[in-house]
């Protein structure tokens, strides 16, 4: 409660900034005095609902060591997405992020379907048959594992996630399924990942490896160093792997609604760092570009008329080989 609270003064204070005198700052106000959340006055049905069971799902979370009173960044995905593995504070927290960005639902669709594009490329166009997913994210429709088993039924698929509601949820679902798992790991650790024995079990490391950082990497920030982060991961693959990868970016944007997200998950589970074109594409430094090289990710491939404009141009992606 101290914590959403602490959320709505920095929210107030970019409102303040951004729409002094409209309506929004007056409704700031008045939530600022009473506490109560923005959304939908705080005492709607809706709301009530809302509340009640967050508190029954709290029960089992609260059990299960997971905080949800903290906005998280893969269930603010998940709810982006539609999906029911969310809470107050984190849809809360998105609702901010869409006040100030309407369209970021319609980005995190577009960054499914690159990643779609991405495996029928990899498994159908290259032949490569092992994958590693960090940072999956909360199992939605299209995982890594349904597509590249679309394509390969053998197809062998690790993913590793920080998360301790991710890595439950996939638990469950990839339970009874050979050749696919779901281990514990934090990016920033890229040798712990890579001899950990359930990876070492399912993924032969002197064969091609994709590697897939989507919408991950930038929840790393500058201090950790990402691209050395990166370059490790790169050094320990195999010859004829490829990277796969898609990244917010501020490229094009007002500093207004910026501010609003970056402020929405600086008070979130791991801070939003937008990096720019030549920032992004410094991942891929030492392999080599397929085609079309970094774009807008729903220009890379597009398979559609709206995809080849650029869509929302929220996130830029690459598939690249190390060569
Ligand atoms: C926005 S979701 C991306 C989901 C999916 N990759 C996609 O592109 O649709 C980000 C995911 O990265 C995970 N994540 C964030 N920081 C991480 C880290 N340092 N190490 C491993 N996973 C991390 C989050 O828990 C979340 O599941």
């Amino acid at each position: 409660m101290q914590h959403l609270c602490h959320m709505a003064a920095t929210r107030v204070r970019c409102y303040l900034r951004l729409v002094p005198g409209s309506l929004e700052y007056a409704g700031v106000l008045a939530d600022k005095e009473t506490g109560k959340t923005m959304s939908n006055g705080g005492g709607s049905r809706a709301a009530i609902r809302e509340k009640r069971d967050d508190a029954m799902a709290g029960n089992d979370e609260t059990q299960s060591g997971i905080d949800i009173t903290k906005p998280n960044v893969a269930r603010m995905y998940d709810y982006y997405l539609g999906g029911k593995d969310n809470y107050a504070a984190d849809r809360e927290a998105a609702r901010w992020v869409l006040g100030s960005a309407p369209d970021v639902p319609l980005a995190a669709l577009e960054n499914r379907e690159f990643l779609k594009r991405a495996v029928l490329f990899l498994a159908q166009e290259q032949g490569v048959s092992q994958f590693v997913d960090i940072g999956p994210g909360l199992p939605t429709q299209g995982n890594v594992h349904q597509l590249a088993r679309q394509q390969d039924p053998d197809a062998r698929v690790v993913y590793v996630d920080n998360d301790p509601a991710v890595i439950g949820h996939s638990r469950s679902l990839l339970e009874g399924m050979p050749g696919v798992t779901i281990i514990s790991g934090d990016l920033r650790e890229p040798e712990r990942i890579l001899t950990h024995p359930e990876l070492a079990a399912c993924i032969d490391l002197t064969r091609p490896v994709a590697l897939f950082m989507s919408l991950v990497l930038h929840f790393i920030p500058p201090d950790d160093d990402p691209h050395a982060v990166v370059g490790r991961f790169r050094d320990a693959l195999p010859l004829g792997s490829f990277l796969v990868l898609s990244h917010v970016t501020s490229d094009g944007r007002e500093s207004g609604p910026l501010t609003m997200i970056s402020d929405t998950y600086g008070d979130a589970n791991a801070p939003l760092i937008m990096r720019s074109h030549a920032e992004v594409a410094r991942f891929f430094d030492g392999f080599e570009l397929a085609d079309p090289g970094v774009v807008f990710l729903s220009q890379w491939r597009p398979t559609g008329e709206y995809f080849a404009h650029g869509g929302t141009r929220w996130a830029y992606a690459g598939v690249a080989e190390k060569p």
